[in-house]
């Protein structure tokens, strides 16, 4: 029996990571988990979401994956190392594949960061595009008010643009050619950004590198699914399973069984 790739975040934001997985990958199995009781992580202490983050992995591990993909900025920050030495399965976050894809598009070297406080605070992407680069500038903004909005299912509505043009405004006079959409839950705002600040910039999100990433990590191990293996993906939350469906059909535009699941802290 073919095994599934693991992928979680704190809600729905993982699945435009997920998306890309599936688009590259078509023959491989998905077992999803959101956190939406608890989300959103990005406000919380980092020692909350590390163990939040890891009852997600463990829940994960225990579906018998054959890798893991911590598909959540924050969580990656603050978690990703700790686990990567604990299982003995790859273990990938989105920090580095976003920082990658970044450096790839940037022309003049100066890069914007939006993410969520925990994300910003951790300053892991400044250090993972400085270690690519050093002549990286870095224009970091913290976004504590788009993952809400998009966990309430208001990604596309005039609320979300003004939100938008709120938080994004000061972005205007930095110069930046490129901008790193560094939360999952951000890509699903990605028109809107797009359409507030102007071609000029380009809007970049992990999902592409990540699911790159997962290719070749499960190719170099001789562990991707043949056609004829597939099974049908798993989706689990922790909370309401309505607007994670909503926005899960929307997104992926599959026919989608979601399950409720309770973790050890929920
Ligand atoms: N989607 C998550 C991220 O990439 C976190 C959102 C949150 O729970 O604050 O950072």
């Amino acid at each position: 029996m073919s095994r599934a790739i693991g992928v979680m975040d704190s809600g729905i934001g993982g699945l435009t990571v997920a998306k890309e997985i599936m688009h590259q990958l078509p023959n491989e199995q998905i077992v999803y988990i959101g956190d939406t009781a608890r989300c959103p992580y990005g406000p919380r202490p980092s020692s909350e979401v590390k163990k939040y983050t890891w009852e997600m992995a463990r829940f994960l591990y225990n579906q018998n994956i054959k890798m893991l993909v911590i598909a959540c900025n924050t969580a990656t920050a603050v978690a990703l190392e700790e686990i990567q030495t604990a299982f003995d399965i790859p273990v990938i976050g989105v920090i580095s594949p976003g920082a990658r894809s970044a450096i790839k598009h940037t022309k003049n070297d100066r890069i914007g960061i939006l993410g969520t406080s925990g994300t910003i605070k951790s300053k892991a992407y400044e250090v993972s595009l400085q270690d690519l680069r050093p002549s990286i500038e870095t224009f970091p903004l913290a976004c504590p008010k788009f993952v809400p909005l998009v966990e309430s299912g208001e990604h596309a509505g005039s609320m979300a643009k003004k939100i938008v043009a709120e938080t994004l405004y000061t972005l205007k006079s930095t110069k930046i050619d490129t901008l790193i959409l560094g939360c999952t839950h951000y890509p699903l705002l990605q028109p809107i950004i797009e359409q507030y600040l102007g071609s000029s910039i380009t809007v970049i999100s992990s999902g592409d590198e990540t699911a790159r990433e997962v290719s070749a990590i499960l190719a170099y191990r001789g562990e991707l699914s043949a056609r004829h293996e597939k099974e049908d993906h798993r989706f689990f939350t922790t909370g309401s399973s309505k607007i994670f469906g909503q926005v899960a059909m929307e997104w992926l535009q599959d026919n989608l069984s979601i399950e409720m699941v309770q973790l050890p802290g929920n």
